[in-house]
């Protein structure tokens, strides 16, 4: 079997994204008594950045499937102290069977999965953050159904989720209307790449018109912190509020990634609200992943 790797949407074609949904939602129903698929398999998680829930729900994931993974935190490996990635590469290949890694820059994870010969998954870097994607799609599956065709709404920051969400547009066929302050959009290429399936603009109202469901993220990414004020000035009126709600379809459901900074880019009644499924969205990320890993170590 070739090494497949997982560093960004589009590593998969639209049947396996929306294999792995399906796939997901089963073993979400199955629980603790899903068959144990990785017994013997192992995982390394090299993490350069924070995390809560993409470091638990892989843990647990590799756990509930019958595997075993081991966690190396920011600061923990040699990465740190100046070894190359593509030696780690090397070395970590000759003793698991997957590698995850959380890093800052695309070419971060790029370089592990070039010199890599187990698959590599992408769990975040500045440029994308697939798997959270994986667990978004169920989430929409499961409390609307079908998602090609949809229109969806991104507000707020052009970021790395927001990048996904374009990969997941053109990948499955719907829309995501886009609204960023000037000056924060996504990137030109992918703008180029995706633009028959997004609409681009700096109004969050027009944005949000039509879509069943609304999505953000914070302001200020890891690695963005000193730029938290002058984000918060340029964002002003980019909160996905109650009146923002409003201007989207009646059964539309409200979607953040997490951590969410109540009172930013979302209110507490959102957030909290009955369109609100952030906690689905949250819980999904273990069951998308199991799906996910299901598929690149056993096909
Ligand atoms: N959504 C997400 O990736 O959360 P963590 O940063 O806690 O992993
Ligand atoms: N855009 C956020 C996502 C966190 C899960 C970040 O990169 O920090």
């Amino acid at each position: 079997m070739t090494t497949r790797h997982f560093l960004s949407l589009m590593d998969l074609s639209a049947d396996e994204i929306l294999s792995i949904v399906q796939r997901a939602i089963e073993l979400k129903q199955l629980g603790k008594s899903a068959p144990k698929t990785l017994e013997d398999h192992t995982m390394a998680m090299v993490f350069e950045k924070s995390s809560t829930r993409t470091r638990t729900s892989f843990d647990i994931g590799m756990t509930q499937l019958g595997g075993h993974s081991m966690f190396l935190a920011p600061g923990d490996s040699q990465i740190q102290r100046g070894e190359p990635i593509k030696d780690t590469a090397r070395v970590l290949s000759r003793m698991v069977d997957v590698i995850v890694m959380r890093t800052t820059a695309h070419d971060r994870v790029s370089t592990m999965a070039e010199y890599a010969s187990v698959p590599v998954i992408n769990a975040l870097c500045d440029r994308y953050h697939p798997c959270q994607l994986l667990a978004d799609l169920q989430t929409f599956a499961e409390h609307r159904g079908e998602i090609r065709g949809q229109t969806f709404a991104w507000i707020g920051d052009g970021n790395n989720v927001c990048h996904s969400w374009m990969n997941a547009a053109r990948q499955l066929d719907f829309k995501l209307n886009i609204a960023t302050p000037a000056g924060f959009e996504p990137n030109a290429d992918l703008i180029e790449a995706c633009r028959d399936h997004i609409q681009i603009g700096n109004d969050p109202v027009t944005a949000a018109q039509g879509a069943r469901c609304v999505i953000t993220d914070t302001w200020a990414s890891m690695g963005q912190e000193e730029e938290k004020a002058e984000r918060e000035a340029a964002f002003s009126g980019f909160c996905v509020d109650d009146a923002l709600m409003k201007q989207a379809e009646e059964d539309a459901i409200f979607m953040h990634c997490l951590p969410a900074y109540r009172g930013f880019e979302v209110s507490e009644s959102v957030l909290e609200g009955p369109q609100s499924v952030v906690w689905d969205e949250a819980e999904n990320r273990l069951h998308a992943q199991k799906a996910l890993l299901e598929l690149l170590l056993l096909g």
